[in-house]
Parts: C-alpha cells; sequence; structure tokens
C-alpha cells in the first residue's frame, strides 16, 4: 500500500519579484491518497508556489522531490511528464473549442485531429469513472462553470496527472456544484491519486481536505491535520489575529424613497430566448437587496441590463425616478450606478494596465483627474495611494500592472473603483469572490456603510451565507424570475435553497413584496 507514503515535496522553495518576497522557504509534502489543502490571505504566495510546482516559474531557491528523487520542472510539459496537473484560479480553455478539441490541444501530434473521436469515447469513459456525464463535442461557451471546471479536471487526468493541484476551485461554483466537485476529487484520491486543494473557504477545508498548510506573507506559518484542527485556528494561522467570522449588522430605518426600481423588464439572448422574464424589484435607499439563485438562472444579464452592458426587450429601469432603461454603461456611471462585475478578468479590469491606470477607468474624465483636456497624472497616483492604502492592496507600487496583482488583491482594485465613485445605486455581482476572510469581512462592512449611507444595493451572489448576513430582502431568481421576495427575518435558508431549485411550495399567505 502506498498510503501515507510522501509523493511529493517541495522543500525550502523561495521566489522574489523584484522587492516581493512571495515564497520565502517553503516546505509542503503531499502524501498518496491524500487533499493537502493550502491556506493564506489573498497575497500570500499561494499561486506563486503553484505555479513554481506547475513549471510556471522557476523558483529562486528549493528543490522539488518526487518519490524521494529529486526532479526539474521546467514548463507545465515537464510537471505533466512527472504526473502533475493544475486546475488555475482562473480557467483556460478556449471558449469557441468543443471539450474534446479543449482536451487534446496542444498534446503531440498522434492525439491530433483524426483521434478526435477515439479521444471523445476515452473522455466520455473517464468522465463516467469519475461519476459525471458530459458531451465530448459541446462547446466550451455553451456549458455552464460548474461543467468547464469538469473540463479542466478531465483535461489533467486525461494528460496523466496522479496529483490535480486545484487553485481557488469553488471560488465560481455553486454549492451543488461544490459538493459535485467534491465527489469528483475524492473518487481521484480514492485510487491513491494527490490533490492540492487552495481555498478561502474554512468549511471546505474542513469537509474535504486531510492536512492543511497555512501561508502567511510568503512564509510557512504550520502543517496541521484537519482532525486536529478547527476554524478558528485555521482563521488565526493565516490572519494573526482573531477575526470576526460573521458580520453584525444593525437594523436600521430605511427611506421610503426608491433608488432603482426596475419594472416588467424581458431580456432575450441571441436565440431570442427569454434569459429574464417579466422581471420587477425596487430598492429603497439604504436598503440591500440580495438575490440568491444558482448562477446561470440570469443573474449576469440581470447585472448586465443595470449596468448598461445589455438592452432589454421590454420594461423599464428607474434610478432615483429617473429612467435610465438602455443606456449605455458610460451613462449608467454617470446616473451613479455602479457595478462590481462577477468576471473581473474580462469586465472588471484591463490586466495589461497599471493599478492606477484600472483605478481611473470610470472617472478618469472627472475632476480633479481631469480638466477637459489633460490628465492631472499627480491626482490619479493620489488618489491610487488612498485607495490602496484604504483597501490594504498589496502591491509595491500603482504602476504595477494589474495581471501582476494576486487573484484577491484584483478583486479589491474592482471593489475600491467602483465605491470610490460614490454611487446611488451599487449593483454588486459576487463582490467577494476569491478574497480571503479579512477581506471579505472588510468588503462586507463596506457594503453595509455604503447602504447606511443610503445607496442602494443590489446584492447578486450565489453565496447564500452572505446573502443571508448582509441582505434586508432576499429574492430568488430561477429560470430569469424572481420566485419570490422575503423580508430577510423570514427567510429560511431551506426555504431559499428550494425556490433556487426552482421547488415552490404552497402559498403561505406570506406576504410577497414583489411588486
Ligand atoms: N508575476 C508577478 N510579478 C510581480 N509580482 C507578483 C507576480 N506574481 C505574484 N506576485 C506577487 O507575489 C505575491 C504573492 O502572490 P500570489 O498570487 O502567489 O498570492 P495568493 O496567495 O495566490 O493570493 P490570492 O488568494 O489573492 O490569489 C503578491 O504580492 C503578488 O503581488
Ligand atoms: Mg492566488
Amino acid at each position: 500500500m502506498t498510503e501515507n507514503m510522501t509523493f511529493l515535496a517541495m522543500q525550502g522553495i523561495s521566489k522574489y519579484f523584484a522587492k516581493v518576497i512571495a515564497n520565502d522557504k517553503i516546505d509542503i509534502d503531499v502524501k498518496y491518497g491524500e487533499i493537502l489543502g493550502i491556506l493564506g490571505e489573498n497575497g500570500a504566495g499561494k499561486t506563486t508556489l503553484m505555479n513554481i510546482l506547475y513549471g510556471l516559474y522557476a523558483p529562486d531557491e528549493g528543490q522539488i522531490v518526487i518519490d524521494d528523487q529529486p526532479v526539474s520542472i521546467h514548463s507545465p510539459k515537464d510537471s505533466i511528464l512527472h504526473g502533475i496537473g493544475m486546475v488555475h484560479q482562473h480557467f483556460m480553455l478556449v471558449p469557441t473549442h468543443t471539450v474534446v478539441e479543449n482536451i487534446i490541444l496542444g498534446m503531440s501530434s498522434q492525439k491530433g485531429r483524426l483521434r478526435l473521436r477515439q479521444a471523445a469515447e476515452e473522455i466520455l469513459t473517464l468522465s463516467q469513472q469519475l461519476g459525471f456525464q458530459i458531451d465530448p463535442f459541446s462547446y466550451i461557451r455553451d456549458l455552464p462553470v460548474g461543467t468547464q471546471q469538469k473540463v479542466e479536471i478531465l483535461k489533467s487526468i486525461y494528460r496523466g496527472a496522479k496529483l490535480l493541484i486545484m487553485d481557488e476551485p469553488t471560488a465560481v461554483l455553486t454549492p451543488q456544484e461544490t459538493e459535485e466537485m467534491f465527489k469528483i476529487l475524492r473518487h481521484f484520491t480514492g485510487s491513491g491519486n494527490a490533490v492540492i486543494f487552495i481555498t478561502h473557504k474554512l468549511n471546505e477545508v474542513m469537509a474535504i481536505t486531510d492536512r492543511i498548510t497555512v501561508l502567511r506573507d510568503g512564509k510557512l506559518i504550520g502543517t496541521v491535520k484537519r482532525t486536529e484542527t478547527t476554524t478558528n485556528e485555521l482563521a488565526r494561522m493565516m490572519v494573526g489575529r482573531d477575526i470576526a467570522l460573521t458580520v453584525n449588522k444593525h437594523a436600521q430605518p430605511i427611506s421610503a424613497e426608491i433608488g432603482l426600481r426596475v419594472e416588467n423588464v424581458t431580456v432575450q439572448n441571441q436565440h431570442h430566448k427569454n434569459v429574464l422574464h417579466n422581471l420587477s424589484l425596487t430598492i429603497q435607499r439604504g436598503e440591500i437587496l440580495g438575490i440568491a439563485g444558482v448562477s446561470g438562472n440570469g443573474q449576469e444579464e440581470l447585472a448586465e441590463v443595470l449596468s448598461g452592458l445589455r438592452k432589454v426587450s421590454s420594461g423599464h429601469i428607474y434610478v432615483k425616478g429617473r429612467e435610465v432603461t438602455n443606456l449605455s454603461a458610460k451613462e449608467m456611471i454617470e446616473h451613479g450606478v455602479s457595478f462590481i462585475p462577477e468576471d473581473r478578468q474580462h469586465t472588471g479590469l484591463i490586466l495589461d494596465m497599471s493599478i492606477y491606470e484600472n483605478l481611473m477607468l470610470k472617472s478618469f474624465y472627472r475632476t480633479p483627474f481631469s480638466n477637459r483636456h489633460f490628465l492631472n497624472k499627480q491626482a490619479t497616483l493620489n488618489h491610487a495611494a488612498t485607495l490602496i492604502a484604504n483597501y490594504n492592496i498589496k502591491t509595491p507600487s500603482p504602476a504595477t500592472k494589474v495581471k501582476n496583482l494576486s487573484g484577491g488583491h484584483q478583486q479589491k482594485v474592482v471593489v475600491a473603483r467602483e465605491l470610490s465613485l460614490e454611487p446611488e445605486v451599487l449593483i454588486a455581482f459576487q463582490p467577494t469572490r476569491g478574497l480571503d476572510i479579512g477581506a471579505i469581512e472588510y468588503v462586507h462592512t463596506l457594503i453595509l456603510q455604503a447602504r447606511n449611507e443610503g445607496k442602494s444595493v443590489l446584492l447578486i451572489s450565489t453565496e447564500l451565507s452572505e446573502i443571508f448576513s448582509l441582505s434586508d430582502r432576499i429574492g430568488v431568481l430561477y429560470q430569469g424570475e424572481i420566485l419570490k421576495i422575503f423580508e430577510a427575518a423570514d427567510a429560511t435558508i431551506e426555504e431559499v435553497g428550494l425556490l433556487m431549485a426552482g421547488v415552490k411550495e404552497k402559498t403561505t399567505g406570506m406576504k410577497n413584496k414583489k411588486e
């Protein structure tokens, strides 16, 4: 039996980026059949360490050992040869290609075009062995994120991975999809394979890992057995202090004034199918309306319509009584609508531009940053420096390109920019995706603060805990319709969960606040 034998170890690994020490003499090891969790705050060095293991970065110090033999890994090709696969924090599939094309893309030539059909069969069998089914000929762009991720997993295993690195794999998944993915990972490790699992979610660490390694500021804090630790201990190891794991929301009088009104909005997709159907909602000033739902039920379309990125086919939208239906994204900003998008890498940021430029993207034409013709660079730099300090964005300089920030710090740049616009209406779509617990605590505080200042907040999230801890009212979106809107105090996780799955209970006479 190979169990309890060390499969792979990283020993004394260091990595520097100019002045930043991303990894400082880190030791980790993974055993056969084990799921090792890696925990750490945003910027702690998790992704960097895994990029080294996968051959994307060369370490400045240290070595990698597999089955007690030092190995040299200089590229992902080398790591795949050594049985290491990686599912990245941001997926790397080609949307316009099919599942099978994506899986065999870039593999050696005998696995090329002629073998497509055979590969498709192998992929089908492999997916069944792992406990799910997938159509190898469907296009990536048509698949929900949860399924895209399964494709990433299949791709690695098809290429011979015995160790799967999963970098924040659940950040984009619904609770059901997460549960399915856990099953797949357990199947995978059940036969002696190993997984390294990076996440910020302590409940997931406790649910799936065998041991947990904690990093902080590029340093190894320690490795503990899951059965011998607690979420509180892990949080303390991660952050270096005790932190509140729940937010304290104080009830507060809500102004009767309506900040955002959506009236009978219908949106069609390119196939003329209704993706939002006669949807109505209102949000008062000083109120947070949470929209729960399994992703793919119209959340994206709702967010896009409200941020001017998509047109409605019928219906009306008003901000503080002024009609804004079908205005452009820039006009929506001018009407006081801020938008934290779900997909920071495509919609939220320009990765090749600096932090300070990204922070200015939506306000560069305003004073004090511009006097109609000239950009005031000093003002933009000052603005950036303030936000970087307030949001604790870890970077050597405001001029650093956003693509060189850790995932969580990229998210902070988006949140900082949107809230700094001082909006009337804030559309927050998965605002804390990828953030560590300290940063989540901070962003939640900011969202509550925006509410307390009289802003209307639409919080769209697949994290039920987030919806429940922040919302004043909770609506459930299912197949483009809001099935019900609850007062937060009247909502239970069970009932919301059932509605998310489309199960409508018999009406109990509870008032439906939907207007
Ligand atoms: N290519 C790069 N160039 C410069 N600095 C980098 C680069 N990649 C990472 N860094 C820096 O190294 C540090 C560690 O980043 P890393 O992405 O490993 O963090 P992480 O633990 O994965 O964080 P997160 O949870 O936010 O994804 C950060 O300060 C980051 O800005
Ligand atoms: Mg990362």
